[in-house]
């Protein structure tokens, strides 16, 4: 493979954080399961590999599974070749079908799986080079949608002051930079963010320890809450803007989002705190009519009692990882195409087709 010829489409994180990467013909990602603690990079070697840090959240986040997928196509593809010659394509289909399943919410996982299948669907039978230019370029349009969201999002940000942000829609979460904190990074360049509130996100932790070390790593003023404190919070001490990013837009605009999302945009509402989410077109869903078709990932137990420092004899937990807000909660859904304030069947649709 030519990895030279490809040098242009190499995809760069304005911050530095490069939580996936392609390196020495693997894919390397940065361990989040162990932030802030350690920072650890884990790398795989073959598409199994890939499955099991996307379901072990090694990898997290809407776009940054999609572009691990992408990777994770390049290195099934390789294997399949090697294993079955020119019987190639069917073994990869099998792989790239167990890659969409591996985590059912975001839809940027299937997307960047279509996408690869369309690919391969193209190639020839030495379709490794095609492969990982393709997921090359879906790593670097990630990056440049972020950008241009930053901007668009932070055009709304127009008065200095607080925001609240709730997981972590960062770079960590993106293939770089971030959607709600792209725009938050950019409002903060621009003078109009003094502080970010960070819900600690129950019982992953996404805020307290991958959005807190994101941002202190840049010196933008981080204050961690507990989810439970930001309706007080919005209450003293209203923020301008709660800004978060999306697992899936579903085509009536409803927003499907980490569990605790929709409680912040009902106490959004409430406190008349504007709400803002940002998501790339490949989080819109045009084949699901509403937040309620989108299939909720129901985590294991474990991670809740693990947060509760030990289960009580007899006591059972449950532990969805999403919520959906209805559209009528979010002021603006900022993407790369535009804005629509506030999103609903048509303003998605439109979006979708430009
Ligand atoms: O379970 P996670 O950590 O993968 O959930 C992540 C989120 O809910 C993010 O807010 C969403 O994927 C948008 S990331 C740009």
């Amino acid at each position: 493979m030519n990895e030279t010829s490809m040098d242009a489409a190499l995809p760069v994180d304005p911050t530095g954080i490069n939580a996936v990467a392609w390196a020495e013909g693997r894919l390397d990602l940065l361990d989040q399961r162990r932030l802030p603690q350690d920072v650890r990079r884990v790398v795989c070697e073959d598409v199994d590999a890939v499955i099991l840090c996307i379901r072990d959240m090694v990898v997290r986040g809407a776009p940054a599974i999609g572009v691990s997928a992408a990777y994770g196509a390049v290195l099934a593809a390789r294997e399949r070749l090697r294993r079955d010659g020119t019987n190639w394509r069917a073994g990869f289909q099998q792989d790239l079908e167990r890659l969409r399943q591996a985590r059912p919410t975001a839809v940027n996982l299937g997307w960047a799986v279509d996408r690869m299948l369309a690919t391969a669907a193209r190639a020839g039978d030495a379709p490794e080079a095609e492969l990982l230019a393709e997921a090359r370029r879906i790593h670097a349009q990630d990056i440049a949608m972020n950008q241009a969201m930053a901007r668009f999002g932070a055009d709304l940000v127009t008065e200095p002051g607080t925001v609240i942000t709730h997981c972590n829609a960062g770079a960590l979460a993106t293939g770089g930079l971030g959607t709600a904190l792209g725009v938050i990074r950019e409002a903060f360049r621009r003078g109009r963010v003094t502080r970010v509130w960070v819900d600690e996100t129950r019982p992953w932790l996404q805020g307290a320890r991958l959005t807190a070390w994101e941002l202190a790593r840049e010196g933008i003023p981080a204050t961690v809450i507990t989810d439970s404190a930001a309706a007080q919070l919005m209450r003293r001490d209203p923020p301008t803007w709660a800004i978060v990013g999306a697992d899936r837009v579903a085509a009536n605009g409803d927003v499907v989002n980490k569990i605790g999302t929709y409680s912040l945009a009902v106490a959004a509402r409430h406190h008349g705190v504007r709400f803002m989410v940002v998501a790339p077109s490949s989080t819109l869903d045009a084949a699901t009519p509403d937040g309620d078709a989108v299939p909720i990932e129901q985590r294991d137990p474990e991670e809740l009692w693990r947060a509760a420092g030990g289960r009580p004899e007899g006591a059972a937990a449950a532990n969805p990882s999403f919520d959906v807000t209805p559209a009528g909660l979010v002021d603006a859904l900022v993407t790369e195409k535009g804005v629509a304030a506030p999103p609903g069947p048509d303003s998605v649709a439109r979006l979708l087709a430009s």
